[in-house]
């Protein structure tokens, strides 16, 4: 595929940082935004209490990304929020079937595709995490179940129904087995995962569409190992947790990201 990608590197912040903590951090790593304008896109997704105030920041090169969403418009639904209250307040997408949450809170593929469709219908970033356990791959099982984490999931939010959404819809590839392990995948089976994913969204939307879209990989990205990543050709960016954390830390990901696209 010749199609050009920007790259997109996401901070997940999960549960971490007091409010002055998120918004110092935030406000420093705004300033790294207009460094990589045009070649890196940057985004942080704080835990829910602080995006309106992260997001007041109104910093033009980081978008503020939510952690979730809920699938309704409103309604009785205690604790949770909608994509359009997100856009009310400037946030410009959210993650949506983050394993944690696919494991602590019972996220299903169906269930997914109602916030995709929720988020998109809003113009709103979705960023759709998939990605197998160690006892699944271990099981030969991989190609499966990222098969029916995209099918399952993109039925319920049946594409074809709302705008055009190529540059909004991320995918994150995040085995479970590397999420704050410190095992990241090799380059070699990330770039495996990752074009078994393109040709998967191929066959269930359009080549074009599936060679458009942006693919993370998610899962111990350090600053010494998003160089090799990201050299990969179907690997478009990264969904990072405890290396986004500090801003000294996001910066090195951002200048290590900028030399594998030179
Ligand atoms: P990690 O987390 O970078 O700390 O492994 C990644 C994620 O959960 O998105």
């Amino acid at each position: 595929m010749t199609t050009k990608r920007t790259p997109l590197l996401v901070g997940n912040w999960k549960m971490h940082k007091s409010l002055a903590e998120a918004r110092a951090d935030f406000s420093a790593i705004a300033e790294l935004g207009p460094k990589h304008k045009d070649k890196i896109q940057l985004g942080i997704a704080p835990v829910s209490l602080h995006l309106i105030s992260l997001a007041d920041i109104r910093s033009t090169h980081v978008g503020v990304y939510a952690q979730n969403v809920h699938w309704a418009t409103s309604g009785a639904y205690t604790g949770e929020w909608s994509a359009e209250m997100l856009k009310d307040i400037h946030v410009q997408g959210a993650i949506v079937a983050h394993s944690e949450r696919r494991q602590m809170n019972a996220e299903s593929n169906a269930r997914s595709g109602e916030k995709i469709a929720a988020l998109l219908k809003q113009g709103l970033d979705v960023i759709y995490c998939v990605g197998e356990t160690l006892e699944e791959r271990e099981a030969g099982k991989l190609e499966a179940v990222l098969e029916s984490q995209l099918r399952e999931a993109l039925a319920t939010a049946n594409l074809s129904s709302l705008p055009p959404y190529e540059e909004k819809f991320v995918i994150a590839y995040e085995p479970v087995w590397a999420i704050g392990t410190g095992k990241a995948a090799t380059e070699k089976e990330a770039q495996e995962a990752h074009a078994f994913i393109r040709k998967t969204l191929a066959q269930l939307t359009t080549e074009d569409f599936a060679s458009k879209v942006r693919i993370l990989y998610g899962g111990s990205v350090k600053p010494d190992n998003i160089q090799a990543i990201m050299s990969q050709p179907d690997i478009d960016g990264a969904l990072v947790g405890g290396a986004s954390l500090s801003p000294d830390s996001f910066a090195a990901l951002c200048t290590e990201t900028g030399k594998s696209i030179c």
